[in-house]
C-alpha cells in the first residue's frame, strides 16, 4: 500500500451532525445505571475530550496545506466534527461537575501529557493523533456494536455517546491518511517503526491515565482500595469487558498494510441513522469549519 492508493472508501461522506444533548434535563450523578465504576470510566474519558480533541485538530491541520484536495476536505469535516464533540463533552462535563464531581485533576493530567507532546515536532503530534484516533474508532465500533456497554445509562447521555461513536467511525481514516501523506517520502520500515512505538506509548499512557482518573472519581463516590480496583477491572476486562473486546482490533494496527478502513464498518452508521431517523435535528447539517 502506498500513500496514493488509500483504502478510504471512495463514497465515504464525513457529515457533521450538529446535535445537542442533555440541555433540558438534569443528569443524575450516577448516570450510568447507578454504577459507580461505569459512571467513573465514561466521565474520566469525557473529561479528556475537550482538551484532547482540540489537540487532534491542531495536529492534523498542521498538514492540511499541500494535502491532496480530498484529504484537505476530509480534514475540514474532521475539524468540524471534533469541534462539536468538544462542545457537547464540555457540556456533559459541566453536568458531571454540577452533580458534584471534581474533574480538575483529570484535566490537569491531560494538559501535562499534551505539554510534553506539543514540544515535539509536528510529525510526532500527528502520529500520536493517528494512534489515538485508532483507539477512539475501535472503542466507538465496540460501543455501537454491543449495546450492553450502555445498559442502564440515562437515555440522553447514552445518545451522546452513540452519536460521538458514529462520527469517530466516520472520520477514522482522516488522521491516518494525514500521517500517510506527511510521511510519503519515508521508507516503509521507518514508518512502521515510528507508528508502532507511538502506539505503544500512547496505549500505556491511555490505560494508566484513564485508570487513575476512574479511580479518582470512584474515590469521590467513597469507593476506594481493592474494592475500587476489583469493580473497575471487572467492568473493563470481564463484563461488559470493553478492553478485552477491543484487544484484537487494537493489535491489527501493527500489521503491515494496516489502514483503519481495512474494516468497513459503516453498517453500524447505517443502523444508527435508521434508529434516529425520526429525530429532526439529526438531519441538520452545519457549516463546515475552514
Ligand atoms: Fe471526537
Ligand atoms: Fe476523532
Amino acid at each position: 500500500m502506498t500513500a496514493t492508493t488509500l483504502p478510504t472508501p471512495a463514497d465515504l461522506s464525513i457529515t457533521p451532525r450538529d446535535r445537542r444533548f442533555g440541555r433540558e434535563t438534569a443528569t443524575p450523578r450516577l448516570w450510568h445505571g447507578g454504577r459507580v465504576e461505569a459512571t467513573a470510566i465514561y466521565n474520566a474519558l469525557s473529561s479528556t475530550f475537550p482538551i484532547g480533541e482540540a489537540y487532534f485538530v491542531e495536529s492534523v491541520r498542521a498538514f492540511r496545506k499541500g494535502a491532496p484536495p480530498r484529504l484537505a476536505e476530509e480534514i475540514k469535516a474532521f475539524t468540524t466534527q471534533e469541534a462539536i464533540h468538544s462542545r457537547e463533552h464540555d457540556a456533559f462535563n459541566k453536568r458531571a461537575s454540577e452533580a458534584g464531581y471534581d474533574l480538575s485533576k483529570l484535566e490537569a493530567r491531560v494538559q501535562e501529557r499534551l505539554a510534553i507532546t506539543r514540544s515535539r515536532p509536528p510529525i510526532v503530534n500527528v502520529a500520536a493523533t493517528m494512534a489515538l484516533e485508532h483507539f477512539t474508532a475501535i472503542l466507538a465500533h465496540e460501543l455501537l456494536k454491543n449495546p450492553s456497554h450502555l445498559d442502564g445509562a440515562e437515555p440522553e447521555a447514552a445518545e451522546l455517546w452513540r452519536w460521538h461513536s458514529v462520527e469517530e467511525i466516520e472520520h477514522k481514516g482522516v488522521a491516518y491518511d494525514t500521517w500517510l501523506h506527511a510521511t510519503r517520502g519515508w521508507p516503509r520500515f521507518k514508518r512502521w517503526k515510528v507508528k508502532a512505538r507511538v502506539m505503544l506509548l500512547v496505549t500505556r499512557n491511555f490505560v494508566v491515565d484513564r485508570t487513575a482518573g476512574s479511580l479518582e472519581l470512584m474515590r469521590q463516590d467513597g469507593v476506594t482500595g481493592l474494592r475500587a480496583w476489583a469493580l473497575l477491572l471487572w467492568y473493563l476486562w470481564v463484563r461488559p469487558g470493553m478492553f478485552r473486546k477491543i484487544a484484537g482490533a487494537w493489535s491489527k494496527f501493527f500489521l503491515p498494510g494496516f489502514h483503519p478502513w481495512n474494516e468497513d464498518d459503516r453498517y453500524l452508521l447505517r443502523a444508527y441513522e435508521a434508529s434516529v431517523a425520526d429525530a429532526p435535528q439529526s438531519k441538520k447539517k452545519v457549516r463546515r469549519a475552514v
